[in-house]
């Protein structure tokens, strides 16, 4: 055991006690020798000394009793037997009667309860005593106990203090500790010239840091296993936090990001993706349509080139949908229903640049609210395009994009898309099911050849909010949005 282990204190106290090593301390020697005013300073190095096994504690607990209220005021104003004793000796009659006038209420009957107990009798209406020394004798007593107060219990009659027990707010009881400490062999064998006192230090500051003096110094411990209160300051909401990460993941990616309006018109929404002008899901009862645009215009070369598309397939070799093509519906204004609306209008303005591009953004379709659909709710959107892209790079894409989010466990499966051939469907296993999360596929020539994409394109969208309900443990999509704040709150940080 060598004197690091101690902190000041102890070093103080056990130096202190090494200047008569077989004494016996009492607390006020040891605040005296050590120069200290608060008793708990003692108390706590000698129990830390105690622990290392340099000193030994001996406690004592003493029961003291003192003066409670009301023998408090018994002694200033007399015991209300010794005063209705008093009045009884001088009283030329004492019935009953006089009594009352005497005394109060609250006084008389309680005080011949007590005198009767000491032998004062009732006859007709008068008091009478045939021992009277006896009641002096036992009064005298009674008020000798209180004068004598506070006293240690294990000083008094036990009888007295049973009777005094007994009598509301006359006595108390207060336990007090006593110690000692003396030292021990080991406590005896540390080289006093080791107990130096070194500054304490509460933080940890750069200038300390550089300085030589935290060599020296002793640094005060911090108990972390403490409970502590968690401070409630500003934070971000979950689906911005949620978003923060998948822009970094993309970013990480070698994407870059698309930030576009979400008033889009019908054209780029769904002709540019060949999705055909009596799809169902372009019905009002599924997209929202604006009044206010009603409609945007735009260029008739683009129109026409889907018109072709849609009317014979152009000159993809496809056959197209056949049928009548309406510009005026494509002129429709709306708010976008998915974001490849987006990401179809960046590869229309650079055909012919290779590129990686990302969007998280806000989507609109006509949903009735419930567990798991909103009306308004977020897409992760994104497209490679560049020489030689093909299906594996996009599953590996997706992949990796999961991995790093925290789900590793990543499957595809055909679906259909009007826009994209071969399609998918992505999903995730999150507590041992099988998620849909979103599709993908490679963009159909029907979409990349009218607007003169010169490479393959991989494209996805994703659900935003589904995600979060993975990440945020939730079964019901719309906590997202309700702003419960004691929820908001205990969220993770993401
Ligand atoms: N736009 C599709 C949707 O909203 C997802 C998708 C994007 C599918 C790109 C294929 C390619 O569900």
């Amino acid at each position: 055991m060598v004197a690091d282990n101690l902190v000041n204190t102890e070093r103080r106290m056990l130096k202190a006690m090494q200047s008569q090593s077989t004494k016996v301390w009492a607390l006020s020697e040891i605040l005296d020798e050590c120069d200290w005013q608060d008793q708990a300073i003692a108390v706590g190095a000698g129990l830390g000394l105690a622990d290392k096994g340099m000193v030994e504690i001996s406690e004592t607990i003493t029961t003291e009793v003192r003066l409670g209220v009301q023998g408090q005021l018994a002694l200033s104003e007399g015991l209300l037997e010794a005063r209705l004793w008093d009045w009884f000796k001088s009283s030329d009659e004492p019935s009953m009667a006089n009594i009352q006038q005497a005394f109060e209420r609250h006084e008389a009957g309680p005080g011949i309860g007590l005198l009767k107990k000491l032998g004062l009798v009732v006859a007709d209406g008068i008091f009478v005593c045939d021992n009277e020394s006896q009641v002096n004798e036992a009064i005298l007593a009674r008020q000798n106990f209180l004068t004598n107060l506070p006293a240690s219990v294990t000083e008094l009659d036990g009888d007295m203090l049973t009777h005094f027990k007994n009598r509301r707010n006359f006595i108390e009881f207060i336990d007090s500790t006593t110690r000692t400490w003396t030292l021990t062999a080991e406590g005896g064998q540390i080289d006093s010239s080791l107990l130096i006192e070194t500054t304490m230090v509460n933080e940890i500051t750069p200038e300390l840091l550089q300085s030589e003096a935290w060599k020296e110094a002793e640094f005060r411990r911090f108990d972390v296993t403490l409970e502590s209160a968690t401070p409630r300051t500003g934070r971000s909401h979950p689906m911005q936090s949620l978003i923060e990460r998948i822009r970094h993941i993309f970013l990480e990616m070698g994407f870059s990001e698309i930030v576009e309006d979400y008033v889009q018109t019908a054209g780029w929404n769904m002709d540019a993706l060949f999705i055909p002008q009596d799809h169902p899901a372009r019905e009002m009862q599924d997209t929202f349509y604006l009044d206010n645009p009603q409609s945007i215009s735009l260029p008739s070369d683009v129109m026409d080139k889907w018109s072709d598309i849609h009317r014979t397939g152009g000159d993809t070799g496809s056959t197209g949908w056949g049928g009548e093509f309406s510009k005026e519906t494509s002129q429709m204004g709306l708010l976008r229903t998915h974001t490849t609306v987006n990401t179809i209008q960046y590869l229309a303005e650079n055909p012919s640049q290779p590129c990686r591009m990302f969007t998280v953004d806000r989507v609109f379709r006509k949903e009735a609210i419930d567990r798991t659909h909103l009306p308004e709710f977020h897409q992760i959107e994104g497209i490679i395009m560049e020489e030689g892209a093909n299906l594996q790079m996009l599953v590996t894409t997706l992949k990796t994009f999961y991995e790093k989010m925290g789900y590793p466990e990543v499957r595809v499966r055909p679906a259909y898309f009007p826009y994209t051939e071969p399609s998918l469907e992505i999903e995730v296993k999150w507590r041992g099911k099988w998620l849909e999360l979103g599709g993908a596929g490679i963009f159909r020539p029907e979409v990349t050849e009218p607007l003169g994409i010169k490479h393959p394109v991989l494209a996805w969208g994703m659900g935003l909010e589904r995600l979060a309900m993975l990440v945020l443990g939730l079964d019901d999509i719309r906590q997202l949005y309700i702003s419960d704040l004691e929820w908001l709150r205990n969220q993770p940080l993401i």
